[in-house]
Parts: C-alpha cells; structure tokens; sequence
C-alpha cells in the first residue's frame, strides 16, 4: 500500500509549473517533513481505531497540529484485481459545519474502508428519476436545465420551444431536466406529480439532494455525473438555466466550427478575476471557511456554458479533490484550473448575452442564448423569432 500525502489547495499548487503561490511556497521543508511526520502518525492512529483526544491531551498547540492534519487529504492507492484505484479521505477542518461529509462503504478485495467525499460529490446521491437509456440515440449535444421541482411551467416552456428541437444542422439534440428532492408540505404529492410529468415527457432526472440555491453545486456536480455515465458518447454539452433563450441554430454553427475544439473545451460569459462575496446578507456570500482565496479562478458564468463532453468525467473527479463551496459556477472554474483546462472565450462572445435590453428580433436571430424575464417571455420570444425564417 503507497500512501501519499499532498494538501488539496494550496501546497500541490506549488508544485504546479502554472500556478505560483508564493506565499505558501515558503514553508520549509523541514515544516513539512515534521508535518507530514505527524500527519503520518495521525493517520496510524486513526486507522488503529484510537481516539486521538484520549492519547493527546487537549492544548493549543495540539489543535493547531489537528486543524492542520485536517484540512490535508490523504490519498491512499492500492492495487485491485483489474485496475488501480484510488480512494481520496478528505477530511474537512472542524469549523467547517457547512461542508458536511458523508461516509461510503466501499469494499474491495483486500480492505473494507471509509470514504468521505466532499459535499458536492456526486457519489453521495442516488438518482430517483433517471433515463439511462436515453442516450441510446447517439446525440451530438446534450442540453442540461437544472430547475427546481415545482417549475413546471419553466419545464414546458423549455418543452415547447428549444427543448424541443431534436435535430439541429442534421445533429441530434436532447434536453433534459436535473432536479433534486420535492420539498414543502405537500412534498410527497409533488413527488407523484413531478413522476406523472416524467413518464409523459421522459426527460427528468432526479437525485436526491436537498433543492435549494445553496445547493446548485451539488445540482451541477449531479449534471456532470450524469453526463459522465449516462451519456459519455454525446460530442458536446450544455448546462443551461431554465430561463434562458437560446438559439439553437447559432449554437450548433459554434460547435460544428472547424476551429472549435472537440476536447477540453468549455466556453460562454468568461469572468476573470472575480472577488469572493463576504458579505453575509449576500446571496452569494462564501465563507472563508468555504472558499479561503479573496478572488475566485476564471469561471464561466452559470446561465449557459457549453463544453466538449469529455469534461463531466474529468471534472466529477476533479470534485473529489476540490473542496466545495456554493458558487456552482465557480466551482466548475475551481474544478478546471485544477484539472489545467482554461475557459475560452466564444468566438463572438457578444453571442452569450446576460442582458439584451428591449426585445429587437433582429438581435435575437444573432445571439446564441441570453436571460430572459419569464416562461411566458419565452414563449413569445420563440414565436417570433420563428415566424418569418
Ligand atoms: C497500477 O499502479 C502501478 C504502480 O503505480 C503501475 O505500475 C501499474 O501500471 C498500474 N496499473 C494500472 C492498470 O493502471
Ligand atoms: C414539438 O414539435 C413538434 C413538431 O416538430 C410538434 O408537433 C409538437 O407539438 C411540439 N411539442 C410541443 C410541446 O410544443
Ligand atoms: C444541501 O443538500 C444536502 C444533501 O441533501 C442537505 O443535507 C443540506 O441540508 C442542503 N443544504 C441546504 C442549505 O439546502
Ligand atoms: C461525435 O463523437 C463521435 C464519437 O463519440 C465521433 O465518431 C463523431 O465523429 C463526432 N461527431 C462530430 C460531428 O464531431
């Protein structure tokens, strides 16, 4: 059994050509060696069964020592029968309530051991609804709309516009839903309706994670499983919010470019160099216990971005790696900077549009997709548009 140390964020980036962070590249290394003495130490201690608070009386310089070891992974790779496979322990500092672990039993032939994945992990969740087979028609591009449970109406404007087109330029197309539990009250009566739209529509997929906005990293680390195991043939896809247009026209001339890559590809509204929210009354405030950095990594923004399909796979087990935080879109940049895959700007990046002011059809022939103001919106929006081509 190799065991080898390494910090998630933080330390491994040191050791990155691209990446400097000089300030954590001055520890010394004979920190580290007495870090990762100690840190080896816990971990047999650990393994062993012992409760670290009755060998080690409590003190500061002890819980230092532990919130360090605990904010390491520690990677552990054993050969199986077939392949190699490793098995990431990620142990969260204490204080971070938010992130909460789960623990997975995962047999192998030789050890039995406890896996904690990160929150957003997408291990964690099973599916309730699903459409495994629905990739069986080899689509060009999947198109993925988190939504929440009782957005039936955001579903069938989707439904009865873009969602439905099934061949673009002679390439197929597929839309389909990712929602997460029903909540509320009457939870387990939507839970029979949101079954009855399914087996009428057959596009929804359910996982059960809380649905909440807290929670759109763990929707689009479900996505990108799905992706990833139900649909690996599809050449490209997209997740896409359910209240944006889209111009499916434009978007398959985009991808269907001799000059767009068909690998580690993912583009749409690039932001760079984006301060984290620390203000607590903000929707999108991040703890720095959740996300330490002040700026977030080039991401692109969450409405609509488009990525070649070999993405989800590598970005599901970049998740197990990097600690989650609740920008979903940031996360996925987080997910790609580790990974070194950089966002790319569209070719005319006046195509992803956040907004588009008042409604011109002229406009609206030349965008691929912007936000729109409601299902209805989008509805008219189509009519129109659709009319006189
Ligand atoms: C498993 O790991 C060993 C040592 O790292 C390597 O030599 C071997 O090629 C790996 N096997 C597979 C199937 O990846
Ligand atoms: C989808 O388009 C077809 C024609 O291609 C049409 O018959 C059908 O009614 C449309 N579905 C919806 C929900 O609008
Ligand atoms: C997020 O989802 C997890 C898993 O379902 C749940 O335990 C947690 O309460 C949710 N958090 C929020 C804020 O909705
Ligand atoms: C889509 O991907 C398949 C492999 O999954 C490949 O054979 C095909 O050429 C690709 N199509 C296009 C138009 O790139």
């Amino acid at each position: 059994m190799e065991v080898k140390l390494f910090k998630g964020y933080g330390w491994k980036r040191c050791i990155s050509a691209q990446d400097r962070a000089p300030r954590r590249c001055h520890i010394k290394k004979g920190f580290i060696l007495l870090l990762t003495l100690t840190f080896l130490l816990s971990a047999i201690i650990y393994f062993s069964d012992f409760s670290l608070k009755t060998t080690v009386p409590p003190g500061t310089f002890y819980k230092n020592v532990v919130n360090q070891i605990r904010s390491y992974y520690m990677v552990i790779k054993f050969p199986s029968g077939r392949d190699n496979q490793t098995i990431f322990l990620a142990h969260a500092p204490k204080a971070d309530q938010q992130v909460q672990q789960r623990t997975t039993h995962i047999s192998t032939q030789t050890t039995d051991i406890s896996v904690h994945y990160h929150v957003a992990h997408p291990s964690n969740y099973h599916y309730i609804l699903d459409e495994p087979d629905k990739c069986q028609q080899n689509p060009f591009l999947v198109l993925m709309v988190p939504v929440a449970p009782h957005q039936l109406e955001a579903r069938n404007a989707i439904r009865s516009t873009w969602g439905n087109e099934s061949t673009v330029q002679g390439k197929a197309v597929m839309t389909l839903f990712l929602v997460g539990l029903t909540g509320g009250s009457d939870s387990e009566k939507a839970q029979q309706q949101l079954e009855e739209e399914s087996r009428q529509h057959r596009d929804l997929v359910q996982s059960n994670f809380v649905d909440s906005y807290f929670n759109l990293t763990i929707k689009t680390m479900v996505i990108m499983d799905w992706l990833a195991t139900r649909c690996p043939q599809a050449n490209f896809s997209m997740k896409v919010d359910s209240d944006m247009y889209l111009n499916m026209d434009n978007l398959m001339t985009l991808l269907l470019a001799p000059n767009t890559p068909r690998q580690n590809y993912i583009t749409g509204v690039v932001m760079r160099d984006r301060s984290v929210i620390r203000n607590k009354n903000s929707k999108w405030y991040v703890s720095e216990e959740l996300y330490p950095e002040p700026k977030y990594p080039t991401y692109l923004l969450g409405m609509a971005y488009v990525f070649s399909n070999d993405l989800p796979e590598k970005i599901v087990e970049a998740s197990k790696e990097v600690k989650a935080f609740n920008i979903e879109d940031a996360y996925v940049g987080a997910c790609l900077k580790h990974l070194g895959i950089a966002p790319s700007s569209p070719p005319v990046p006046s195509q992803f549009r956040v907004y588009m002011g008042q409604y011109n059809r002229e406009g609206f022939l030349r965008v691929i997709t912007t936000i729109l103001g409601s299902p209805q919106q989008l509805i008219d929006i189509w009519k129109d548009v659709k009319s006189s081509t």
